[in-house]
């Protein structure tokens, strides 16, 4: 048996296959099939770059092995397996795990800053279905709809695309993801990748019983998949793989209070939830609060049905950076505004906080979180492990 060796996995069941590791990882230690996405243990050098572009924390994940897992066994793995007996045997300063150990828990907390760390799904969020259809055999869904959902004179396109699964069976729950695989090949000649979208419809379909999803989707300027997207026709085919997201879901616990955080298009997954709230419990829940960032009311998606709902079920900040006249606001600002109400919902341990969005605006409400938890006496790096490890602290920012 060789000397016991510390190993860089991936947890397929929380990887949402975004590939954006792979594309980060400068040693091409990080490869995919159809099923999995894996770490070549011949040449990853523990360099982490790839631990804070992770949007869901499946990248980190260690295991001590006598013999490293191979790749074949890797694209096998529907889940992780438990770390071997060996490591109780191992002893650490004898093997040197121990300086590895101290090197990489340095390194992790340096590659967590602004990654949101390891994500956890709510204790009482239905299962979801992942992985279903694969870049090799993809769903087949018809577009239903294309609607702007942002002024239509300005070059700032988000849509709201509708697409029909027909009778293909499709599960997606609230807050997971799906990708989209734009026709066409890349300059290597390979096919693309996918594209992940979140789905901004509840579990039962963006018209009821109905068995389609929405996506909410921005125009990039050089963006190959986000172009084809948005210009997609009424019943023009498109290929789906997913679903993805095991962890960024809604908790089922109706009393479960919901603080969301967001910009631009990363409103799609709490459309979807207020959706789901909507349709199942209504007003009689714990309550939903969203701080919502965008340029201008004709620029964030959803302005009119969102300005409709009743507080009960959701109260809404909306939040402009872009109005002639009027002050630069971010979602930070705004949560400091409303800071005794924050603070009322961090003390409280049924309060489940999502941000998605930009990545830049994650440091500003973390620091948001940190002046509001200060003036409550509580310390906001422990009460956000805690929340972390209970599920109810759900990042997705890119
Ligand atoms: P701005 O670009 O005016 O600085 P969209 O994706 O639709 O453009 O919306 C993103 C919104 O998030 C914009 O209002 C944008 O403002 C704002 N934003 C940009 N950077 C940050 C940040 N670091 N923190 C919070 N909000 C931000």
């Amino acid at each position: 048996m060789g000397k016991p060796l510390k190993q860089h996995l991936i947890d397929p069941e929380i990887c949402i296959r975004c590939y954006t590791c792979e594309n980060t990882c400068t040693l091409e230690a990080i490869e995919h099939d159809d099923e999995n996405v894996v770490v070549d243990s011949s040449k990853c050098n523990f360099c982490m770059d790839c631990i804070p572009v992770c949007p869901t924390g499946s990248i980190d994940e260690w295991r001590i092995v006598a013999e490293p897992y191979s790749l074949g066994a890797q694209f096998g793995w529907d889940e992780l397996p438990e770390q071997e007996e060996i490591a109780a045997e191992v002893d650490e300063a004898e093997t040197g795990l121990e300086a590895i150990d101290e090197a990489m828990t340095a390194l992790l907390a340096e590659a967590h800053k602004g990654a949101g760390g390891k994500a956890r799904a709510p204790a009482s969020a239905s299962r979801p279905t992942v992985n279903m259809y694969t870049p090799g055999r993809p769903a087949e869904a018809t577009v239903q709809g294309n609607y702007r959902l942002t002024d239509k004179a300005g070059d700032h396109d988000v849509r709201h695309i509708i697409l029909n699964l027909g009778k293909l069976p499709f599960p997606v729950l609230e807050g997971q993801s799906v990708g989209v695989i734009p026709p066409g090949t890349r300059a290597d000649g390979n096919s693309h990748l996918p594209r992940l979208y979140s789905v901004s419809s509840p579990r039962d379909g963006e018209r009821p019983n109905f068995n389609n999803l929405s996506l909410t989707v921005k125009r990039e300027k050089r963006g190959v998949c986000s172009n084809y997207v948005c210009d997609l026709k009424p019943g023009e085919k498109v290929k789906l793989t997913g679903p993805f997201g095991s962890t960024f879901l809604l908790p089922e616990d109706p009393q479960a209070r919901l603080l969301m955080v967001c910009t631009g298009t990363g409103s799609a997954p709490f459309r979807a939830f207020t959706m789901r709230r909507q349709r199942s419990t209504g007003a009689n829940q714990g309550g939903m609060t969203m701080f919502f960032g965008a340029r201008s009311p004709e620029n964030l998606p959803y302005f009119g049905p969102l300005g409709k709902l009743p507080p009960e079920l959701l109260r809404t900040h909306m939040v402009f950076s872009r109005i002639p006249g009027a002050p630069k606001e971010y979602v930070q600002d705004r949560i400091m505004v409303e800071r005794d109400a924050v603070a009322e919902l961090l003390a409280d341990p049924a309060t489940h906080i999502y941000i998605c969005g930009l990545r830049g605006m994650e440091e500003g409400v973390e620091m948001a979180f940190t002046n509001i938890s200060e003036g409550i006496g509580t310390q906001w790096l422990a009460l956000r492990d805690t929340m972390r490890e209970e599920g109810r602290y759900h990042v997705e920012t890119y």
